[in-house]
């Protein structure tokens, strides 16, 4: 495949660190390496445990590169990397059960936590069959030891990239959102919270926007699990696409979150921005306090009841928004009718 391929190119964006800027889950966190073993909090441990063990936490990529040709699980033999984010690395690989091509993604540090975390991304996607899922195929631990998912290859960009190419326009916008919101529907059933929708976790294969993909489970989580998922004062997500209640209290996180990322990713597909633009502090300041703006006034043209929606799904107080994306979709076609 051509170095140019988009998801080849989600890599050039990569940071030393193995971070993208602004697409890997955002952290505001404090606490020790200790209190972290428990929780789920991957960037929170990253950071801690670099600081710890690793002054230098220079690319979790560098540490486990995976060799063309190497194979893993006994299934998958590895192509070429395809993309990276705030997890670790994603290899196009070839599935030598089928001959079908794979994607698997492997992270690079070791620990319990990571483990748990990622052993529940597989989980997560092993319960999930949906067409607006990305396809679960197995998961375990490289020959060198490192956690890794097989999930079903997709040819095509994420929605990140595809709306950094061109707007999408108003029909297709609601035709991706519909199928997003079908995918989470089902996770939001068995009581998964993805945590962290955005564009770069919308997969398009082939670019287009009817045939859209929920991937990166990564910081999904069990509603009912016991355990606290994330420490107190933690928040993970992605700042632009978090929902006021999770960028405040992410322990008390469930499927409204979803949908307010949703919408924030409605948004953007509709007036090519997110609602809150910012970084760091003054962006959750905003998400916390400020009201968003009318689409309409983004994008003329847009009736009333698209900014009526928006203002549901964008709502501070989530009592105020659909109750889980099987509600939203709901809202969505008192809005506009489903295409027959
Ligand atoms: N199944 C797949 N097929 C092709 N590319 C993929 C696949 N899964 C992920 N990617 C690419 O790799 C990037 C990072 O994957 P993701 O699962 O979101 O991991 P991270 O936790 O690093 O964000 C995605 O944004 C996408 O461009
Ligand atoms: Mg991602």
């Amino acid at each position: 495949m051509p170095d140019d391929t988009p998801s080849s190119r989600s890599l050039g964006k990569t940071s030393p660190a193995g971070k993208s800027p602004g697409a890997s889950p955002s952290e505001i966190s404090s606490g020790s390496l200790a209190e972290s073993a428990a929780d789920d909090s991957m960037d929170a441990f990253l950071e801690e445990a670099a600081a710890v063990s690793d002054p230098a936490p220079s690319a979790a990529l560098a540490v486990f590169p995976m060799a063309v040709g190497e194979i893993v699980g006994n299934r998958f033999r590895i192509e070429g990397l395809a993309g990276s984010g705030g997890m670790g690395a994603v290899y196009r690989a070839a599935d030598l059960t089928t001959g079908a091509r794979a994607a698997v993604k492997v992270i690079g540090r070791q620990s319990a936590s990571i483990r748990a975390r990622f052993s529940r991304e597989g989980r997560v996607l092993a319960e999930l069959s949906h067409p607006a899922i990305v396809r679960y195929l197995a998961h375990g631990v490289t020959g060198h030891g490192h956690p890794f998912l097989a999930m079903d290859w997709l040819e095509g960009m994420d929605l990140a990239h595809r709306l950094a190419r061109a707007p999408i326009d108003v029909d297709d916008s609601f035709v991706l959102l519909r199928r997003a919101c079908e995918g989470l529907a089902v996770a939001h059933a068995h009581g998964i919270v993805h945590r962290d929708i955005k564009p770069s976790n919308l997969f398009l294969p082939g670019g287009d926007p009817a045939r859209v993909k929920v991937i990166d489970f990564g910081v999904a989580r069990f509603e009912e699990a016991s355990a606290p998922l994330t420490r107190r004062g933690s928040a993970l997500g992605t700042a632009g696409y978090m929902a006021p209640e999770q960028a405040l209290e992410a322990a008390d996180v469930d499927a409204r979150a979803d949908v307010y990322a949703l919408g924030c990713v409605l948004f953007e597909c509709l007036t090519g921005r997110p609602p809150f633009l910012g970084r760091h502090a003054s962006l959750l300041v905003k998400v916390i306090r400020e009201k968003p703006p009318r689409p309409s006034d983004l994008r003329p043209g847009l009736g009333v009841e698209v900014d009526a929606l928006m203002g549901r799904l964008l709502a501070k107080d989530r009592t105020e928004r659909p109750g889980d994306a099987a509600e939203m979709l709901l809202a969505v076609d008192a809005v506009r009718a489903p295409p027959r």
